[in-house]
């Protein structure tokens, strides 16, 4: 997130990218996400931008391209696919609605045996199926089901258009307010849109699209919000197997109910923070969304024991502040260590703060901090260090060390060593906890980058030993988008190929690496 550009708040686009919109811009934006954005959020009108226009519209196509162009040599060790998904409106967003509400559009790149071929599919969601029947809209504002078409009721509300991960032969396409969407790995053509483990979890179980694959266990750690009905207090955790058994559950009751994105998982703990994005209810009665910021409410570190009851949970308060994603979490020592990013105010310029004020839109920008506390407590505070100058809502690490003491982290972000933050070019960096330095590559400033994944060279290959990847739109090129390849280890000397679409990329908020050995034979 910067400063305006190209006629657009970046913070904006990132933000928005974070949980629902479409690109991470450092260098640019997509339209829709600006109209809206703008609409929501009286932000100033755009500045012409250098180079062009940006003419994102929804895609709407689901589009493949088999044996991509190729710039440079794919390495003879990347083999896998890389997927995500993000929203891309099934029908125009009503009035008044954000970009998060838009339908999963979920993409593939394969790569094979130095060949690359892209597949994209929307997320056929009991929510999608029904639109597409009816030819219409059915589910107007975000996250509030009050105004949602009666023809609709009982059906899950899932958009799909958050996260995906791999679980056996399927694709889970997640949106925190639902269960999973599940499509087939392969071909991406949904299997079950309201996927349950085999029965496992409640269909009306919301599934956080941040879960955790746990080092050791390879369990995948969950948790879902607003677990007891719409507006309820209660969190349910719990985690499931590799065969997909539910093994362990707990419930815990939070402060206040607010936006419970992301959260941390170490060996023998978990931990949720708690911020001031809060449910109004009265701003719902309205015809608004979900969340409002309200900043008379502090954030609490909450802490539990894995595998416990979750009544040992204890609540830490702390500033008003809001975290939205986890770049790693461990602990060590009996003290937990929660590396998330940070904002001192409402993160998304486009919800609306509860005492009607205006944009904040230097409290938006997103900073990696290190939250600490001892395990053991009493704590009478949780400590908050702020890590890197680098502004980057969507950090991201090797997930093998998901639950564990780690090293690196990777992220887009505008350049911090430009000043000028109208032209400071779209980066990604690696940065290194171990001397907290990082490197970049400086993509320039027509060029939009989505949040990259870390491939590992193999399956047991050290910490950070493997590739980036991740897409760059590029804003002179009418969104023409590349998959862009780097030696994760020299970040910093650019690509070493670079996979080229002769179309726009679909949205992206999050993407998910699988190795080969993940495939289905
Ligand atoms: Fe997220």
């Amino acid at each position: 997130m910067t400063d305006e550009m190209d006629g657009i708040d970046r913070r904006i686009f990132l933000r928005a990218a974070a949980l629902g919109a479409v690109v991470v811009g450092a260098g640019g934006l997509q339209r829709t996400a600006l109209a809206q954005a703008q609409a929501e959020s009286s932000a100033p009108p755009p500045r012409a931008r250098p180079g062009g226009g940006a003419n994102y519209a929804p895609i709407r196509a689901e589009v493949e391209v088999r044996d991509c162009e190729i710039e440079g040599k794919i390495p003879d060790d990347l083999n896998g696919g890389f997927y995500a998904t993000g929203p891309d409106p099934q029908y125009p967003l009503a009035p008044g609605n954000i970009v998060f509400d838009g339908e999963g559009h979920v993409r593939m790149f394969r790569i094979k045996n130095g060949r690359v071929d892209y597949k994209t599919r929307y997320a056929k969601t009991e929510r999608y199926v029904a639109q597409d029947k009816a030819r219409r809209n059915l589910f107007p504002m975000y996250r509030n089901p009050a105004l949602d078409d009666p023809s609709v009721k009982g059906l899950s509300r899932s958009t799909a258009n958050t996260h995906v991960l791999n679980f056996k032969n399927y694709i889970l396409a997640l949106k925190e307010d639902s269960p999973p969407c599940a499509l087939d790995i392969n071909t991406l053509e949904t299997v079950d849109p309201v996927f349950t483990f085999g029965g496992e979890l409640p269909r009306d179980r919301p599934f956080t699209a941040h879960p955790k694959i746990c080092s050791q266990t390879g369990n995948i750690v969950a948790f879902g919000y607003e677990a007891e009905g719409f507006g309820s207090d209660v969190v349910a955790v719990f985690e499931i197997d590799q065969q997909g058994k539910k093994v362990w559950e707990a419930k815990i009751k939070v402060p206040y109910v607010g936006l419970l994105h992301d959260f941390a998982v170490t060996e023998n703990h978990i931990a949720f923070f708690v911020v001031p994005l809060a449910i109004d209810h009265e701003q719902m009665a309205r015809g608004g969304i979900h969340w409002s910021w309200d900043k008379t409410k502090k954030t609490y570190l909450g802490i539990m024991r894995r595998y416990g009851d979750g009544k040992d949970i204890r609540w830490i308060e702390g500033p008003t502040r809001s975290g939205t994603h986890t770049m790693g979490a461990f602990e060590d020592n009996g003290t937990l260590y929660f590396d998330t990013e940070i904002t001192a105010g409402n993160p998304f310029p486009f919800m609306p703060n509860k005492d009607g004020s205006p944009p904040d839109y230097e409290a938006s920008r997103s900073y990696i901090h290190r939250l600490t506390a001892k395990l053991d407590g009493p704590n009478k505070s949780y400590g908050i260090e702020k890590m890197y100058p680098l502004i980057a809502p969507l950090p991201r690490q090797d997930d093998r060390y998901n639950t564990m003491p780690y090293r690196y982290g990777y992220m887009a972000c505008p350049d911090p060593n430009e000043a000028d933050r109208a032209k400071a070019g779209a980066c990604y960096a690696r940065v290194d906890n171990s001397t907290r330095t990082f490197k970049l590559y400086n993509f320039g400033t027509n060029v939009g980058l989505g949040e990259p994944v870390f491939a590992p060279k193999s399956l047991d290959a050290p910490e950070g030993v493997g590739y980036l990847l991740g897409v760059a739109w590029r804003l002179d090129e009418n969104l023409r988008s590349d998959l862009v390849i780097f030696d994760a280890e020299h970040i910093d000397e650019g690509p070493i190929a670079i996979v080229k679409l002769p179309v726009q990329a679909s949205p992206q908020v999050h993407g998910w690496w699988v190795r080969e050995d993940q495939y289905p034979t």
